[in-house]
């Protein structure tokens, strides 16, 4: 794994955004893998920035999130529709028929992770998958456990997710507890991953993931199976 340690957020989102640009500038119709969270925010805007400045270009780029609430209205403020609408989406030239997200208000959940499944398989995968850390290692909503599942599945959300997302609710009880997300198998097959870690509370995740071993404790650490890796962190997430 390559490890990219940035003094400041900023900077990190800056240099995300320069490896996300670079992938679109050789593939003007390249396959954005596109996550959600804190992270990724100021990645978003310097994306978001590149594009009015006319260096990069979004017309022909289709995107696939990692995963959504589930159920969840695409309406509601706290959807990850909602939040690449607002954060990415409706900043650029982007052909909105172009990106998806799982449906967080399909009715048969597992119907639907299996056709998000399929969809990504038959674009062969993103030419890159852009990946936030969990404070405890997960990846999307892949969460440290016995097993993981390879394919896009319905999961429920531990009770240490649910805590560092209620920030976003009213309260913890309104976090949704359960989330459609693409499995190891599904961001695996991503020509390449970058992974974006800020701050001292994902330090422990980072250490395990960086250890160059697997251990379902930490999914993230199975980023190690892939051979074009790329952690963009600052001092913080890097140091403790
Ligand atoms: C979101 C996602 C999650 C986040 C992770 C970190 O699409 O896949 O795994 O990347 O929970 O979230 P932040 O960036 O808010 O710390």
């Amino acid at each position: 794994m390559k490890v990219i340690v940035c003094k400041t957020y900023e900077e990190a989102s800056l240099e995300s955004a320069k490896i996300v640009a670079e992938v679109m500038k050789n593939k003007p119709n390249a396959i954005l893998g596109l996550a959600t969270g804190s992270t990724p925010e100021g990645m978003y805007s310097e994306l978001a920035r590149m594009n009015k400045e006319g260096e990069i270009d979004f017309k022909d780029i289709t995107t696939v999130n990692l995963d959504e609430y589930y159920p969840i209205s695409p309406d509601n403020d706290q959807s990850y529709r909602y939040f690449m609408n607002k954060n990415l989406f409706d900043r650029v030239n982007i052909d909105k028929s172009r990106t998806h997200v799982p449906d967080g208000s399909a009715p048969d959940g597992e119907k639907e992770a299996e056709r998000y499944e399929n969809y990504v398989r038959s674009l062969g995968g993103a030419d890159i998958q852009v990946l936030g850390i969990g404070r405890n290692g997960h990846i999307a909503f892949n969460e440290p456990d016995e097993e993981l599942v390879p394919v896009t599945h319905v999961t429920s959300l531990t009770a240490d997710t649910i805590d560092a997302n209620a920030r976003f609710f009213k309260s913890a009880d309104e976090v949704p507890t359960h989330a459609l997300t693409m499995g190891m198998g599904t961001i695996l097959s991503a020509k390449k991953i970058i992974i974006i870690a800020t701050g001292a509370n994902k330090h422990e995740a980072v250490k395990q993931m960086l250890k160059g071993t697997c251990t379902t404790k930490c999914p993230a650490s199975f980023l190690n199976l892939h051979k074009d890796v790329v952690l963009v962190c600052d001092e913080a997430a890097y140091n403790g």
